[in-house]
């Protein structure tokens, strides 16, 4: 999928965002395998820990329709009411919960900087030698 929809995308789901704590603003597509497109934001809370980035909303969502294997994620963030004159990365529990689901080594995540300009990295770049459900595999020895 052309790289500039899915930065669109990310700009249509930033729209529903609902944050009247930070006024921090985060919208995120991300694509599966088959070619189909989730749609997240960030939802805060009055209680501030239950609050849910885009990221994870994105994958939650997707996730939860039976989706489990990836292809990469576009994410825009800036202030309400601001132009964006940044990229927005993404904080190290989406980061986690990445790694969940996605390959390392293969999936990627676009960030763009507000003036169209975007950056695309690999998870295995933004999360190194991550913890993941291959650490939870048993290596000792097989009992013959
Ligand atoms: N936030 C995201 O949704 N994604 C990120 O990658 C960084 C932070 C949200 C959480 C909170 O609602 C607001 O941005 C300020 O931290």
């Amino acid at each position: 999928m052309d790289e500039k929809y899915l930065i669109e995308q990310a700009y249509k789901a930033r729209e529903a965002a609902y944050t009247p704590y930070s006024g921090f603003q985060v919208g995120a597509a991300l694509l599966t395998k088959t070619g189909k497109l989730y749609l997240g934001c960030n939802i805060e809370n009055a209680a501030f820990g239950p609050t849910n980035c885009a990221e994870r909303t994105a994958f939650f969502k997707a996730v939860s329709e039976g989706e489990r294997e990836f292809e990469g994620i576009a994410i825009v963030g800036g202030k309400a009411g601001e132009r964006i004159g940044e990229m927005c990365a993404p904080c190290g529990v989406c980061r986690q919960v990445m790694h969940e689901f996605c390959n390392p080594e293969t999936f990627y995540i676009i960030l763009e900087d507000g003036n169209g300009g975007y950056r695309k990295y690999l998870l295995k770049e933004l999360l190194p030698f991550g913890f993941g459900p291959e650490n939870l595999k048993s290596n000792a020895p097989q009992e013959s």
